[in-house]
């Protein structure tokens, strides 16, 4: 794929205290921009000064909602290069979810030349500091002029850049989570395994009443019984009950994290007994009750990893490890920055250098 790019002739300033980033808040000097049109296919793929898009009133987008995401992030090393995490994963997700919503998919090899491409132009925006990366949001969208429903036949294919820290301000503190049980986020036969803007529009409210309570996100159960457990709003979610990792598995209402399919890979090579199976809040609580459970986490690229503190059900508030971070978490979170941020040594093969 032939790439254009074109230098900003006004650089930004970039951020100084890397340490007050926060999330998604400021971008980098450049994007990538590539057009669909029914006929001809993906086409005018290029690296831009990062700005402001211009689309039609009517761009179908807006209205119906046709677009998907992906999150990832690339990471400095302490000798100063830059790397990713497994990126051919987000554009094979990011295919998955084209699938789902009848958006024409993108060669992973041209989506990955497009990360490195752009990457490479922004790379002095990767930060340096401990806990910071460079967030990475490809996206892509219908534009068609039309207010009929079907799907487009002209899109854009974008990336953007924002170097963030932590998504949590509580950093690696852990997280205080509610278990919503009036709004359902998702079902099966939805677009719940997707990344796609609609899930994340039907999860605002939930979370906004778990805001009210000071809670930081919202766990969901399933769409039907209401029983089972699925995700947390940006992430997949962990237990450790009487020494096993359990975590719901995927069976199409819940996104298939990479962070979590890493997360079972180590701990299944080091041994550890890892089920991904239906689990009830009810089993949660007796586990809780009994003394038996002994770490609760999420997993994401945005929250990496991030222990649960209290988890509340109802009226039952559940003070998971003393509401501190557990030995497994932090094992699991140590091996994945230290392979992420290229201090320990990669041996999952998971680590892509960004290339020159
Ligand atoms: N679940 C939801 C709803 C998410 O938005 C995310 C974040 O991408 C995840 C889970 C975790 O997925 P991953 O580990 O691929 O970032
Ligand atoms: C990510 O972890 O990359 C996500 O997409 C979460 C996000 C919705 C902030």
């Amino acid at each position: 794929m032939e790439i254009r790019i074109e230098r900003t002739t006004t650089p930004k300033a970039k951020p100084v205290d890397e340490s007050q980033l926060g999330f998604g808040k400021i971008f980098t000097d450049h994007m990538f921009i590539m057009e669909y049109d029914t006929g001809k296919g993906w086409h005018d793929a290029r690296v831009v000064p990062y700005g402001d898009i211009s689309l039609s009133p009517a761009a179908m987008v807006l209205h119906y909602g046709q677009e998907i995401f992906e999150g990832m992030k690339a990471y400095r090393t302490p000798d100063g290069e830059v790397q990713f995490f497994r990126p051919e994963e987000n554009f094979k997700r990011l295919n998955s979810s084209a699938e789902r919503l009848i958006i024409p998919e993108i060669p992973v090899e041209d989506a990955l030349q497009a990360l490195h491409t752009l990457v490479e132009v922004d790379k002095d925006w990767v930060p340096h500091t401990d806990g910071a990366s460079l967030y990475i949001r490809p996206f892509v969208i219908a534009v068609d002029p039309f207010l009929g429903v079907r799907p487009g036949d002209k899109y854009y294919f974008i990336i953007i850049c924002s170097p963030s820290g932590a998504y949590y301000a509580s950093g690696l503190n852990p997280v205080s989570i509610y278990v919503e049980t009036n709004y359902v986020r998702a079902v099966k036969g939805g677009m719940g395994y997707t990344k796609t803007g609609g899930n994340y529009a039907a999860s605002l409210a939930g979370q906004d009443e778990a805001h009210k309570q000071n809670y930081s996100q919202v766990l969901w159960l399933d769409g039907v019984e209401r029983k089972y457990i699925e995700e947390v709003g940006a992430m997949n979610i962990m237990f450790v009950i009487d020494g096993e990792l359990v975590t719901p598995e995927l069976q199409g209402s819940i996104l298939p994290g990479i962070t979590r399919k890493s997360v079972l890979e180590l701990c299944r090579k080091w041994g550890m007994k890892v089920s991904e199976r239906r689990i009830t809040i009810q089993e949660v609580a007796d586990a809780y009750d009994a003394g038996k459970l002994q770490e609760v986490f999420g997993t994401g690229t945005a929250a990496v990893i991030s222990p649960v503190g209290h988890l509340k059900w109802g009226d039952k508030v559940m003070e998971i490890n003393g509401n501190k971070i557990g030995d497994i978490s932090q094992k699991i979170y140590d091996t994945m920055t230290g392979m992420q941020y290229g201090k320990l040594a990669d041996e999952m093969g998971w680590i892509v250098p960004l290339k020159k």
